[in-house]
């Protein structure tokens, strides 16, 4: 199966970025994530349009925006032309969610659906034939470097039962407190993408540690 790792910017040091960019791109990075917060779907604010736009100058890598904020639709033209290779809505916002996932196909982007640790598997069910992506959540939304949530595991390894059940080729993605200690059990569980923030930006080798996470995936302990 294959692996993604995907760095999230989130934990860059943004007085290096270009640098850090070229050095996640050149470590073999897979995607890059930009955590899109509005400061009401989750308590904190970072960036938008602008940003991606950066990164999309910064590399060739496919920008995986993930938008925790409400009303995502008002963004998706925007981020769009800014350069989003994929964007991605949370469930808890979007009570008109396959409208908006053929709104994310019609501006040419990979479709995803991100769902809380909270939030049953069955939020995504009905919309699976136009998914692009499923994120599971393994932390709440909002902040970088927040602990793993150990029963995300099993919820993961449902999620990939879901897929399966429904011939879906959709990439199935984990983010938060993804890392060298609970990688291998969620990529065990079936997850194939894997958002790391934290664990690469602030590793003292980030090339190193990507590497690393690839490598526990697969591997039997
Ligand atoms: C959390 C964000 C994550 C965050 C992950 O709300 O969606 O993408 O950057 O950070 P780490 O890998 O540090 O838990
Ligand atoms: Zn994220």
């Amino acid at each position: 199966m294959t692996v993604r790792i995907v760095p999230s910017i989130l934990s860059a040091d943004f007085a290096r970025l270009g640098e850090q960019i070229a050095t996640v791109s050149a470590g073999g990075a897979d995607w890059i994530h930009i955590d899109v917060m509005d400061g009401r779907f989750v308590p904190n604010i970072t960036y938008g349009a602008k940003v991606i736009e950066t990164v999309r100058k910064l590399t060739t890598l496919p920008l995986d925006v993930h938008l925790m904020v409400v009303e995502p639709e008002k963004f998706f033209d925007d981020f769009a032309s800014a350069g989003a290779t994929g964007m991605t809505v949370h469930t808890e916002v979007s009570p008109h969610l396959h409208r908006q996932l053929d709104r994310i196909h019609e501006l040419g982007c990979r479709a995803g659906a991100a769902i809380n640790p909270s939030t049953p598997l069955s939020a995504v069910r009905e919309v699976l034939p136009e998914l692009d992506l499923l994120l599971v959540m393994t932390v709440n939304p909002g902040y970088g470097a927040q602990k793993f949530i150990p029963y995300s595991i099993d919820k993961v390894r449902r999620a990939r039962a879901m897929l399966t059940d429904a011939h879906s080729r959709a990439a199935l993605e984990v983010d938060g407190g993804i890392g060298p200690d609970t990688i291998h059990a969620v990529w065990d569980a079936g997850a194939d993408t894997f958002v790391a923030g934290n664990a690469v930006f602030c590793a003292p080798d980030p090339k190193a540690e990507i590497a690393a996470l690839r490598a526990l995936c697969g591997v039997t302990v």
